[in-house]
């Protein structure tokens, strides 16, 4: 049962990673109806906050590639069962900030390389693009969640009484507004953009005839999504792609999220700070949280009596993939404890043995941001490991923490 659950769970993810790479351009969510402008006062014109700069390439077309051109896929898989040289990669492995995911990297390079010696296989170099387009794609991995179970879905479908006013396939609401042409779509985010459009007329509806406001938890988005589109399933799909975290980012200043929310400290101070709260949680508790707080974010839109945001195409799905990138760029480290790594793992017998090798590599460290640094890291991997053999030096492991505290304490200097 565990092993049919967890196949499943690949087969989901491979038909993701596939199908939204065929799905190409022209794929936005165009198929339901314009809305006509409502009239209000507009949440335009937001206070120009700057929020961080969005570093994850959240496309994972050319992270996959960068995973196939230098070799990772030999001795690696990701989704199919293959065994080879090196462990499968668990995407729930993938969980924590660029350094953090790079520190996976570093920490294996000399086994990677006992096996790389033996298959004859060059030790990868990378651009800092290059570099950041696979830890990307790494740290996107864990994105999707868990596939919904449509039985369960229309379990809810019932329980949540969607059906007092909804039908789908001849079941439901005799009459009532058909949600069939959600079964062409293939993520959950279309659910959620839909519901969040409709919002306040759904809500008002259910006001009126006093059904309770469904809130959702766990894997019910995900789990009603699948029985919504059951039916759709053998005919091609429409697949949104991962999104675009920084058109995500343009969204959340222009629909006015901004307005309420901070990120990371930096916006407005009337609701949960989203960097602090939900930054890299899969999509199922992004849509989840968003409806969720749909219907009080409602209230006080209409008591400053603002106009409702809705998204269009993919703007949601950039949204809510820009929610998720927010954990991606790292923190600054501490230069004090740097410092202390930096002595305590020999660091400093061979970079400040003279002051110009000191000012060589401080010089070069300077002004890097942690990708760039990551980049300098791994491609010095051969030059230093030979010295270090020489030495006798053991392979320095470091955390992300470790690393976000070196890379401080050497722009400190
Ligand atoms: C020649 C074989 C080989 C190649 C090529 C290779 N690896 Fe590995 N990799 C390994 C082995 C073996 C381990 C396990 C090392 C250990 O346990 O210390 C490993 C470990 C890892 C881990 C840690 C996994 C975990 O769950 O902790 C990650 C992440 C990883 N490799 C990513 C990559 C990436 C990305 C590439 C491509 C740039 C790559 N590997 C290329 C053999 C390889
Ligand atoms: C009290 C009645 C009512 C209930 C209960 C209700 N809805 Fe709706 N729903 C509406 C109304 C009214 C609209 C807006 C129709 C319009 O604007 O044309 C709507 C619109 C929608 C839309 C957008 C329609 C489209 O074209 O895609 C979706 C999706 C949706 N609802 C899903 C749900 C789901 C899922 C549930 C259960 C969790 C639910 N609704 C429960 C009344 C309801
Ligand atoms: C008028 C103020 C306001 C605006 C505008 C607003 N929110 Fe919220 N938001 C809140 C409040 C207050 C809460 C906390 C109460 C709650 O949980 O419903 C919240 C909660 C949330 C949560 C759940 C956070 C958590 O920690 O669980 C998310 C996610 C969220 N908002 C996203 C957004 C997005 C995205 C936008 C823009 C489309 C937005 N909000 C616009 C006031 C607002
Ligand atoms: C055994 C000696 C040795 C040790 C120990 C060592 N390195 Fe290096 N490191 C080198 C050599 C050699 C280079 C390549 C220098 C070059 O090519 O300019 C290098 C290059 C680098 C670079 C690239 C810098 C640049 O100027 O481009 C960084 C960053 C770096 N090392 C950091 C570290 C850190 C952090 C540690 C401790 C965890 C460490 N090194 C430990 C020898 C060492």
């Amino acid at each position: 049962m565990q092993m049919k659950k967890a196949l499943g769970v690949e087969m989901f993810i491979i038909g993701m990673l596939f199908c939204f790479a065929v799905a190409g351009s022209g794929c936005g969510e165009g198929g339901g109806k314009k809305e006509p402008g409502v009239p209000g006062k507009s949440v335009a014109k937001p206070e120009q906050v700057p929020v961080q700069r969005v570093s994850l390439v959240s496309d994972l077309v050319e992270g996959r590639k960068i995973f196939e051109a230098k070799n990772c896929s030999q001795c690696h898989s990701i989704f199919e069962r293959e065994r080879k040289a090196g462990p499968k990669l668990q995407s729930t492995r993938f969980h924590g900030s660029f350094l953090d995911l790079f520190s996976l990297l570093w920490n294996h390079a000399p086994a990677m390389a006992v096996h790389m010696r033996k298959e004859v296989l060059e030790r990868p170099q990378f651009s800092t693009t290059e570099l950041n387009q696979l830890v990307s794609f790494l740290y996107m991995l864990p994105y999707l969640g868990q596939p919904g179970d449509p039985r369960r879905g229309e379990a809810l479908l019932k329980e949540k009484a969607c059906f007092s006013c909804h039908s789908r396939g001849g079941k439901g609401k005799q009459g009532g507004i058909s949600l069939d042409s959600l079964a062409a779509f293939q993520s959950q985010v279309v659910l959620l953009q839909r519901m969040w459009n409709h919002g306040p007329m759904m809500l008002s509806q259910m006001a009126a005839t006093r059904t309770p406001t469904p809130t959702f938890s766990g894997n019910d988005f995900s789990d009603l999504f699948a029985a919504l589109t059951e039916q759709g399933k053998e005919s091609r799909k429409v697949f949104l792609g991962f999104g675009n975290a920084g058109n995500g980012q343009k969204m959340f200043t222009e629909k006015g999220c901004i307005r309420c929310h901070s990120i990371f400290g930096k916006g407005g101070k009337e609701a949960p700070d989203l960097g602090k709260t939900v930054s890299q949680s899969d999509v199922t508790i992004l849509t989840t949280r968003l409806w969720n707080h749909a219907a009080k974010m409602r209230e006080k839109f209409q008591q400053k009596k603002l106009e409702w945001p809705k998204f269009s195409a993919t703007e949601m799905n950039d949204l809510i993939v820009f929610l998720y990138s927010l954990n991606y760029d790292d923190k600054p480290g501490n230069p004090g404890k740097g410092e202390d790594i930096f002595t305590r793992k020999k660091c400093a017998d061979c970079h400040f043995k003279t002051a110009a090798d000191k000012q060589k590599i401080v010089g070069d460290i300077k002004t890097v941001n942690s990708i760039r640094f990551a980049t300098l890291l791994w491609n010095h991997i051969p030059s230093m490991e030979a010295s270090m053999v020489i030495h006798g030096v053991p392979w320095p492991e470091m955390s992300g923490d470790e690393l976000r505290d070196v890379l401080a304490y050497l722009q400190s200097q």
